[in-house]
């Protein structure tokens, strides 16, 4: 055998042999027990802390989003699917508020070819006008619901009952002459169903009308909003609220998609503000963004507007002509 090949078959043996010792020496006893390499770390890997908490961790400490959370169609997404893992926190600090949502929530609902019809999917470009999509929705509660109550009321009968029971606070012609008290001349007869519905329930609560509506019977509701729809509003159009209306106009374009551009909601079953008075508008803009009005839709947007915004929309939509359709 020629000297040059006996050298390199024997270079070869020799990296044969280094490489079988190094396998035997490196090669743990379990190899192969638990998975690849994992056996003698099976502990150390066990003692670990979960990263991840699981939503009702954050149930005692955000008792408020949880419950808003779980009772709305998120509940399949886990908080810590947008906020991160919670493992140390609040200890070593907050959790992440997801800045961009357009690129969070496209994540699972951008409209793709193959993806579950049961996922809920939007076509990015036709949705939301290139805005924050919490500009529109709540995180926590984001489906938007314009579920429309049946109405089917007497405005004849309504009209007495308002007389007797209402005029004094709002109007003879629901047209209110405070301006703290909403008017109600021309407000869609869905919302006005479903609000004294919860000012009679007691989910929304104000020292007035608590009283008030806890007297009415479901057939005088909806007589009184069959009423009230039926009625022409534009004499409240004239009033000047204080605030920059043309500031409020640019800030309304996000409330577009359920108020209208100029105040006149598409779906019935969400209140018109056109006209509306104005201190009534800042003050209903206060109590959502404080969290004594409930609604998951309105809370997810008020809670942005600082106190200027909220003069300059009242501004805005007092300043609107009531009546025109959307
Ligand atoms: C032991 C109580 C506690 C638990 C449990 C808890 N948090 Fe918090 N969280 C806090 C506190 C305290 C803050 C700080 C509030 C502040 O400084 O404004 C905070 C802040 C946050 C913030 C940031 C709020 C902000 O204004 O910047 C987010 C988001 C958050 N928590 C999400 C979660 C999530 C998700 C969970 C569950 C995985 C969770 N938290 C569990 C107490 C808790
Ligand atoms: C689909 C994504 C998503 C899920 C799921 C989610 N959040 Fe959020 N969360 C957000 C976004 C976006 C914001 C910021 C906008 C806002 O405040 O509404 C936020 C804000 C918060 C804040 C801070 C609000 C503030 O006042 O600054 C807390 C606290 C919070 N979430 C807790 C929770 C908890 C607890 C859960 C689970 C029960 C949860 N979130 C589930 C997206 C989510
Ligand atoms: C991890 C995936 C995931 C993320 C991230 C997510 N969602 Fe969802 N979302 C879902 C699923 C799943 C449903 C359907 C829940 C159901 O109805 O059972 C849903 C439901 C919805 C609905 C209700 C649709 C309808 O009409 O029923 C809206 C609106 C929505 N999400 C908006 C958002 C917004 C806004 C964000 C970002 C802040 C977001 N989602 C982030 C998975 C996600
Ligand atoms: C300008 C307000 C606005 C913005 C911004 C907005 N949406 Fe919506 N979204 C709506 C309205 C109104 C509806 C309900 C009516 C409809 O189906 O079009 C809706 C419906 C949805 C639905 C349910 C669709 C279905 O077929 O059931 C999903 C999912 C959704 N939005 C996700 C998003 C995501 C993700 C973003 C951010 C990229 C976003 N939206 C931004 C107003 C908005
Ligand atoms: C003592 C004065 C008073 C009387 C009487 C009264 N209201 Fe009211 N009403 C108010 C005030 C104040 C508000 C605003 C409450 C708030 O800020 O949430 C209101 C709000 C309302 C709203 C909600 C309007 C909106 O746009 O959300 C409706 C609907 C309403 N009243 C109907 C009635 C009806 C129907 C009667 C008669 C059965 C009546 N009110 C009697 C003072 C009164
Ligand atoms: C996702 C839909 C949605 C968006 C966006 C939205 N709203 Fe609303 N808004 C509602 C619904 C639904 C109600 C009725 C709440 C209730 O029944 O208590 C409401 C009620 C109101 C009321 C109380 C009206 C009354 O007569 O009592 C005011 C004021 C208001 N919104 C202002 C705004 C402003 C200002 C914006 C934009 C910054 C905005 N909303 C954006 C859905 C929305």
């Amino acid at each position: 055998m020629p000297k040059h090949i006996s050298r390199i078959l024997a270079i070869l043996a020799a990296g044969l042999a280094i490489a079988l010792v190094a396998k035997w020496y490196f090669t743990t006893g379990s190899f192969y027990e638990f998975g690849h390499y994992r056996g003698d770390s099976v502990a150390e890997i066990a003692a670990k802390q979960p990263v991840l908490q699981t939503s009702g961790y954050c149930k005692s400490c955000h008792s408020e989003r949880h419950l808003q959370w779980s009772a709305a169609n998120h509940k399949s997404v886990q908080c810590e699917v947008c906020h991160g893992a919670g493992e140390g926190h609040p200890q070593k600090g907050k959790l992440p508020i997801p800045s961009d949502t357009r690129k969070l929530c496209s994540l699972c609902h951008e409209r793709m070819p193959g993806r579950p019809a049961a996922q809920p999917q939007i076509v990015l470009a036709e949705h939301g006008a290139e805005q924050q999509c919490i500009v529109c929705h709540n995180p926590h509660a984001p489906k938007i619901t314009g579920v429309v109550a049946k109405v089917s009321g007497d405005a004849a009968a309504g009209a007495k009952k308002h007389a007797a029971a209402c005029a004094a606070c709002h109007g003879a012609n629901a047209i209110s002459a405070n301006d703290a008290w909403p008017n109600l001349a021309g407000q869609h007869a869905a919302y006005l169903v479903r609000i004294l519905g919860a000012f009679k329930s007691g989910a929304q609560t104000d020292v007035m009308m608590s009283s008030v509506a806890k007297d009415l019977s479901d057939p005088e509701i909806q007589n009184l909003a069959a009423y009230y729809a039926g009625l022409t509003c534009n004499a409240a159009a004239a009033e000047k609220a204080a605030g920059d209306a043309a500031a409020g106009k640019l800030l309304a374009k996000n409330c577009a998609a359920c108020h209208g551009e100029a105040g006149a909601a598409p779906n019935p079953a969400w209140p018109n503000l056109a006209g509306q008075k104005g201190v009534y508008l800042a003050n209903a803009l206060k109590a959502f963004r404080a969290g004594l009005r409930k609604d998951p839709m309105m809370a997810g947007v008020a809670r942005g507007l600082s106190d200027a915004d909220i003069v300059n929309l009242a501004a805005y939509y007092a300043a609107q002509s009531c009546g025109k359709k959307p």
